[in-house]
């Protein structure tokens, strides 16, 4: 019988040892290609890429993490295929696993990436759903470790609405032992399912509705936009979450030496002034770059190809 795929779907659904051998090849392969000794474990791989939204990060850095590592990517958007004409998730899964040797997924409806995973015979990567985004957050503690080393034990502090950028610190926060304080206004704040899981799992998460809390005394702020891919209600969203917009009021609340992070896109002038995002604590351009790195070590792990 062959082996099932390693697919990437989810932070918390990876042994804590597994996450950390990922960091720790993307910091590898980090160092490598910064002295100019790129390494090729994915020679004459395919990752198929689909996209159902836009992408600037996501998308350029899968291709390019695949280049580096001597595979090649295959860019497609949902519309293009015969899916945005009604082929099933469960048929474009069996298809693409003929022709390609992982898949990477941004589609806002997680059931349907969980269908892909579940008839792929190839990995399957989530490159964000409405429900989690766990790259992104994989890239975010690479860059947190890079700046003040174990992340465990610290206080991550996010002021925003739910969605699913928070999702995956949440996750993360599970895993990698860190206190997570949470600030949303009460009608934006995580849903039952969220909350059931926080109390079965014990994370060390705490909920709350008043930003100046969460940050006091952090090591890390984080927000994230106001309105997510496939949010309604815009202006009402506005309205609500302007209390929660992260200024240099609000970060003078946390560490003097706290970091601020997005995972951009920024909205400036919303959720951050453009005094803390260009600020000496923001690192959301390491951040960025750090997408690149984290995803060949997401990239490897699912290929088998981590040492
Ligand atoms: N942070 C992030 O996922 O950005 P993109 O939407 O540009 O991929
Ligand atoms: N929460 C945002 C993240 C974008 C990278 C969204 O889903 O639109």
């Amino acid at each position: 019988m062959s082996k099932s795929p390693k697919h990437f779907l989810d932070i918390n659904e990876l042994p804590l040892s597994e996450l950390k051998r990922m960091l720790a090849a993307s910091s590898a392969m980090k160092a490598k290609q910064k002295a100019h000794q790129p390494v090729r474990p994915l020679e004459g791989k395919t990752l198929a890429m689909i996209f159902e939204r836009p992408s600037t990060r996501t998308r350029v850095s899968f291709d390019v993490a695949m280049r580096q590592l001597g595979g090649e990517p295959i860019m497609l958007t949902g519309a293009e295929m015969q899916l945005g004409r009604g082929e099933t998730i469960a048929d474009t899964a069996r298809v693409l696993s003929r022709y390609v040797d992982a898949i990477m997924i941004r589609i806002l409806n997680h059931e349907a990436l969980l269908e892909l995973a579940a008839y792929a015979t190839v990995p399957v990567i989530n490159g964000l759903t409405r429900r989690s985004h766990p790259c992104q957050v994989m890239a975010d503690l690479m860059t947190y470790e890079e700046h003040r080393g174990p992340i465990e034990g610290k206080t991550v502090a996010w002021t925003g609405d739910d969605n699913n950028v928070l999702a995956s610190w949440a996750h993360a926060a599970e895993r990698f032992k860190f206190q997570l304080n949470v600030a949303t206004p009460p009608e934006l704040a995580p849903k039952k399912v969220m909350r059931d899981w926080i109390k079965a799992t014990n994370a060390p998460i705490v909920l709350g509705t008043d930003p100046e809390a969460a940050v006091k005394g952090a090591d890390c702020v984080v927000t994230d936009t106001w309105v997510s891919m496939g949010d309604k209600e815009g202006e009402h969203r506005h309205n609500v979450l302007k209390p929660y917009q992260v200024n240099g009021k609000l970060m003078s609340l946390a560490k003097p030496d706290a970091l601020f992070m997005h995972c951009l896109p920024a909205h400036r002038g919303e959720e951050v002034t453009d005094e803390v995002i260009d600020g000496p604590q923001s690192v959301v351009f390491d951040e960025a770059e750090n997408r690149l790195h984290a995803q060949k070590g997401i990239l490897a792990w699912c290929f088998d190809a981590v040492k």
